[in-house]
């Protein structure tokens, strides 16, 4: 990869202290301002949606929030509100994956999945109301500092990402390529639908409520578009190649016969298509200069990621 003088300084950055540093303020902000005691009545609820929500998750979505607010001269706290929504999504979506119906898998983040623990009811539900939840914060970003129009951008953006054009489409051509050898074309649309466009969210969401300039706004959609099928391409490596860390089942997708990076390029292949988007995806970022290395340094967490 070429190094531009600019960008080296991402090589030294310590990402594993920045993503447990943002984890820890995020979960704590989070619980504080969005969820509920857990012996609210429905518990069995409330316990759901908490236990998977709780669970310890890389939390990479809000990590991509709070490195693009840095590049744009924006607070962590003026975004939370985006990082929550989005991490709900993601965890809805986690609960729902892994149900018997789809996936049919019995560990998650290094622990029994939701409907093991609480039965296939509750988990649909725990699912479902995360997704109700997930407009909460986005009711609570701050309107003496952001308009409201961009407010309502920032949510046609997050839903967008979620919905039939987003990582529920996806979900769904992800099930209806089990046991096909689909083209590469719908391949790419898989990846980019279910796992991309909630990645490429967290950062579009953030550009649209600084208001930044298009320029910028194109370029963060370039690199979080990147960053987000390198994203799935690793998910699909590890599922092959991972080790307990990954904390969840290792050999799902062969089992289901997936349509996967590496059953369409094999493992060498899908590695290179990884680099590839990687290194696509981190050029997008060569007008910003050192405020952009925490995003720089998360692209590559990304692509080199254990679990
Ligand atoms: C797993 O996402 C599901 C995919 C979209 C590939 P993550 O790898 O971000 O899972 P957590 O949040 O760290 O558990
Ligand atoms: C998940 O893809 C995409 C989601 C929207 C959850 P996978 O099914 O490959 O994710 P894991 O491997 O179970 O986390
Ligand atoms: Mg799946
Ligand atoms: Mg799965
Ligand atoms: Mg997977």
């Amino acid at each position: 990869l070429k190094k531009s003088i600019l960008n080296e300084g991402y090589m030294s950055f310590d990402i594993t202290s920045y993503l447990k540093e943002h984890a820890t303020w995020f979960e704590e902000k989070v619980k504080e301002k969005w969820f509920d005691d857990p012996e609210t009545d429905p518990s069995s609820l409330y316990k759901a949606m908490q236990y998977s929500f709780f669970s310890s998750g890389k939390r990479v979505r809000p990590a991509l929030c709070f490195a693009t607010a840095e590049a744009l001269g924006v607070s962590r706290d003026h975004v939370l509100p985006i990082a929550a929504s989005l991490e709900m999504i993601h965890v809805f979506s986690l609960i729902h994956d892994d149900l018997p119906a789809m996936d049919d898998d019995d560990l998650r983040r290094g622990q029994p999945t939701n409907h093991k623990v609480f039965g296939e009811a509750v988990a649909i539900l725990a699912g479902d109301a995360l997704l109700s939840e997930a407009f909460m914060p986005l009711l609570d970003i701050d309107r003496e500092v952001f308009s409201s129009d961009s407010i309502l951008e920032v949510v046609r953006v997050v839903m967008t990402a979620t919905g039939p054009k987003g990582m529920i489409g996806g979900q769904v051509i992800d099930l209806e390529s089990e046991g096909e050898s689909v083209p590469l074309e719908r391949l790419q649309k898989l990846h980019a639908y279910k796992t991309g466009a909630l990645i490429r969210a967290a950062v579009l969401a953030v550009a649209v409520l600084a208001e930044a300039k298009p320029e910028t706004v194109q370029s963060l959609d370039r690199f979080a578009t990147g960053i987000g099928l390198a994203f799935q391409i690793a998910d699909d490596i590890l599922d092959v190649e991972g080790g307990a860390e990954i904390g969840k089942d290792v050999g799902s997708d062969l089992e289901k016969g997936k349509s996967t990076y590496v059953s369409h390029f094999g493992l060498d292949g899908a590695k290179e298509e990884r680099q590839k988007a990687f290194e696509e995806a981190v050029k997008a970022l060569d007008s910003f200069g050192e405020g952009a290395n925490a995003l720089r340094a998360l692209g590559e967490f990304i692509v080199n990621r254990k679990k």
